[in-house]
């Protein structure tokens, strides 16, 4: 079906505007809830003695104050996109000491670079705050939200806020391939590995479900052989590494058909799934496309494609970011984390299963609690 972009955008300004007028001027944007790994911390691991952060020059070159903000990226990341689409402010994380009062009508980010689906990945960063914990948190949040307003309405709002969980690809990165003869890898082969995660990782959505999630957006894990810290740790010649190629290809299909399977015995559309890896495998593989001049080199680094180390004030650093798909070695640019949004929010059932998170949003069905 041919229609016009000019068309398209013209429906969409008079959907909104309708929208805009069909809903009290009172009325609060929906809350946001976001949990998982680096890819969508804003800053919680800021308040944590952990080697996992982002809290030093040159993060967030690319916002306001020039200044790093916890957030892995030059400057936005994939929650405060999916903010801005909710008409929300970007949301702070839950550790902040300024996350009170009204501010938690807003939402919160629980999510903690360094952790996966699993309680042993990423080890080595210490203290992070993994999955059960961020649950914990979620409960702690609720408690303090019905002290606020009460509990009939803090479960309104849970239940009709959208969430977003990120999570799996440190399982890789972080735990079954960080070594040579992980204990992980010793344990399982590759496809045995990804039905374990695929398993607990159900088990971790049937918890968010049980805390009083309704909308849940549920990201894949992207191409993690093609990022830069990969390409320069394992490709002598440019090609994605072969071995975390496999691991995404097996991860993403069968996420979701775990979604797909949880949405049916659950009788509801509760959870979508983000294609990411077909998202990031775009502009991997057609950078011009998206108007990047590479998807290999990291703005930020060192060493083969930039991808060696952390990014630090001593890194080559890029001088046009939005040049460039990856931000560091394992992190999209600001400019990237909005494309991926808007695959997120407006894309074909390519990207987005069953429906993309603008139908979801528009799906006001308020399930009974
Ligand atoms: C992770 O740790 C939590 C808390 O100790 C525990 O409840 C959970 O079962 C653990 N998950 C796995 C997969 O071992
Ligand atoms: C995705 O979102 C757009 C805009 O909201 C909508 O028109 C379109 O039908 C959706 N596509 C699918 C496949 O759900």
């Amino acid at each position: 079906m041919a229609s016009s972009p000019a068309l398209v955008s013209w429906l969409v300004l008079v959907l909104t505007l309708a929208m805009a007028v069909s809903t009290t001027q009172v009325e609060a944007a929906r809350a946001f809830f976001v949990f998982g790994d680096s890819l969508v911390d804003n800053g919680n691991n800021n308040y944590l003695a952990t080697t996992a952060r982002a809290d030093s020059p040159p993060y967030g070159i690319d916002t306001p104050s020039r200044r790093p903000t916890g957030r892995f990226s030059n400057g936005k990341n994939i929650p405060d996109f999916i903010s801005e689409a909710l008409g929300s402010e970007p949301l702070l994380p839950y550790l902040s000491p300024a996350l009170n009062g009204d501010r938690l009508l807003v939402g919160a980010n629980f999510a903690s670079a360094g952790i996966g689906i699993l309680n042993d990945t990423g080890i080595q960063f210490i203290n992070i705050i993994r999955m059960f914990r961020q649950f914990e948190y979620f409960q702690e949040y609720q408690g303090r939200l019905a002290n606020l307003i009460g509990t009939t309405e803090a479960q309104r709002i849970v239940s009709e806020a959208l969430v977003l969980i990120t999570v799996g690809g440190n399982d890789f990165v972080n735990n079954y391939f960080l070594v040579p003869f992980s204990a992980r890898s010793r344990q399982f082969s590759l496809p045995d590995y990804v039905r374990y995660l695929i398993s607990e990782y159900r088990k971790l959505l049937m918890r968010l479900y049980e805390l009083g999630a309704r909308k849940v957006l549920v990201t894949g894990t992207g191409p993690l052989g093609c990022v830069p810290a990969e390409l320069a740790m394992r490709s002598p010649n440019g090609q994605c590494a072969a071995e975390l190629q496999r691991a995404a290809g097996l991860f993403n299909p069968q996420l979701v058909q775990m979604i797909n399977g949880l949405n049916s015995d659950l009788g509801a559309n509760v959870f979508i799934a983000a294609n990411t890896q077909q998202q990031t495998n775009d502009f991997i593989s057609n950078p011009r496309a998206f108007g990047f001049t590479t998807s290999k080199i990291a703005c930020c680094g060192q060493g083969p494609y930039n991808g060696l180390g952390l990014c630090t004030v001593a890194s080559n650093l890029c001088p046009n970011r939005d040049l460039y798909a990856f931000w560091d070695p394992f992190h999209p640019s600001e400019k990237a984390n909005r494309i991926i949004v808007n695959m997120i929010l407006r894309g074909s059932t390519n990207y987005m299963s069953p429906m993309n998170l603008s139908t979801l949003l528009a799906l006001d069905t308020i399930p009974g609690t």
